[in-house]
């Protein structure tokens, strides 16, 4: 079985849009290991997101990741990280599929509901981030 981190971002928590993504998460198979609510520090943020600093998104990223509470999950499930990422859909919701998480609740890419990881290695040090138990 395969692990991967999901976060339903300030945007989507303070919509309250929590619980809808969680049924989208249980009715798709995935088996919920951990899940908790916190807030990111800017530091936490800037490091999280380290791969994509210098880029021009980068401050608004931070921004916006540290305006408010985040629900934090690790999902398992066989495929879970292409599977969460599907779930998703597009980074940008105006690209997003029909039926998609950030289809149905994104608002623009900046505030695009949720974070999946790509791959393996980032799904690991990912859940080592906000999990480190597992
Ligand atoms: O989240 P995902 O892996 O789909 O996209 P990413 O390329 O890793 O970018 C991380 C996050 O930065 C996105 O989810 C967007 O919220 C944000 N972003 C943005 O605001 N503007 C862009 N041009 C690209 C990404
Ligand atoms: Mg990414």
């Amino acid at each position: 079985m395969e692990r991967t981190l999901a976060i339903i971002k300030p945007d989507a928590v303070s919509a309250k849009h929590t619980g809808n993504i969680i049924d989208i998460i249980e009715n798709n198979d995935f088996n919920i290991v951990r899940m908790y609510k916190t807030k990111l520090s800017k530091d936490q943020a800037e490091r999280f997101y380290g791969v994509h600093k210098g880029k021009p998104f980068f401050q608004e990223l931070v921004d916006m990741m540290t305006s408010g509470p985040i629900i934090v999950l690790a999902l398992e499930k066989d495929g879970a990280i292409k599977a969460w990422r599907e779930l998703m859909g597009d980074t940008n919701p105006a690209n997003a599929a029909p039926g998609t998480i950030r289809n149905l609740y994104g608002v623009s890419i900046g505030s695009n509901a949720t974070h999946g990881s790509d791959a393996p290695a980032t799904a690991a040090q990912e859940l080592a981030f906000f999990f480190p138990d597992l």
